[in-house]
């Protein structure tokens, strides 16, 4: 490991509890509502399983409670859990966490729906591939995944806590995907917390063969 490199990453030890509340009371994703909407449009099962992985305090998770889906909400901050927990908008019966990080997942099989909203950036690139295996793995046949995704030209590509792949890479992740949505979108912007940044995202929705 390169400790100068680590020390010198702010992303490293991030409060996430502040991205919390910069994002409070925010709608799903975007990318979680497509997956969702492809899941009513085509099929009618019942007892559906998603896992949201990377949860923080249940932007996503909430809607697909809403939608009566069984959730396995993970995340690997202990404060992005107790604030799901805490929430007063969710069926419980229906919410099942788990505070672990992706870098040591386990994950069920036959899934029907993994969802990683602005979160699979944040693996190490040392540990991603692992994880995107578990994740195709995990899938059943049918099943989708929605998430996003950081391109190589991201500005926060120079740190080495995360991933950021090339189109190149992302489409070799997804070669055993039918892919659904796929937008590469780049522009300069601020990030919830009001940091400038370059973003340079790849949003996609999946499913799998
Ligand atoms: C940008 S937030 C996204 C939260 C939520 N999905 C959303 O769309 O707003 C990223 C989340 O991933 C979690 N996370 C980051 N790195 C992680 C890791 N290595 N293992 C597990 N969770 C991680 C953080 O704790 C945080 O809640």
């Amino acid at each position: 490991m390169n400790t100068q490199l680590t020390l010198n990453d702010p992303l490293v030890n991030r409060n996430w509890a502040d991205y919390y509340d910069a994002v409070r009371g925010h709608p799903p994703r975007n990318t979680l509502i497509t997956a969702l909407n492809l899941f009513d449009a085509q099929e009618n099962f019942g007892n559906k399983l998603a896992v949201d992985l990377g949860c923080g305090d249940g932007r996503d998770t909430i809607e697909l409670i809403r939608r009566n889906w069984n959730v396995l909400a993970i995340d690997g901050e202990r404060t992005a859990i107790t604030r799901l927990k805490n929430r007063s908008d969710l069926d419980h019966t229906l919410l099942q966490t788990q505070i672990i990080r992706f870098e040591v997942l386990k994950l069920p099989l036959e899934t029907d729906l993994i969802n990683a909203s602005f979160s699979l950036p944040f693996c190490p690139s040392s540990a991603f591939f692992t994880l995107w295996e578990k994740i195709v793995k995990s899938l059943r046949s049918g099943g989708r995944f929605s998430g996003q995704f950081f391109g190589d030209r991201d500005s926060w590509a120079i740190y080495p806590s995360m991933t950021h792949l090339s189109c190149q890479q992302v489409e070799i992740l997804l070669k055993p995907f039918e892919v659904e949505l796929f937008q590469e979108q780049e522009q300069d912007g601020l990030t919830p917390l009001k940091e400038n940044r370059h973003w340079h995202i790849f949003q996609i929705v999946a499913r799998k063969r």
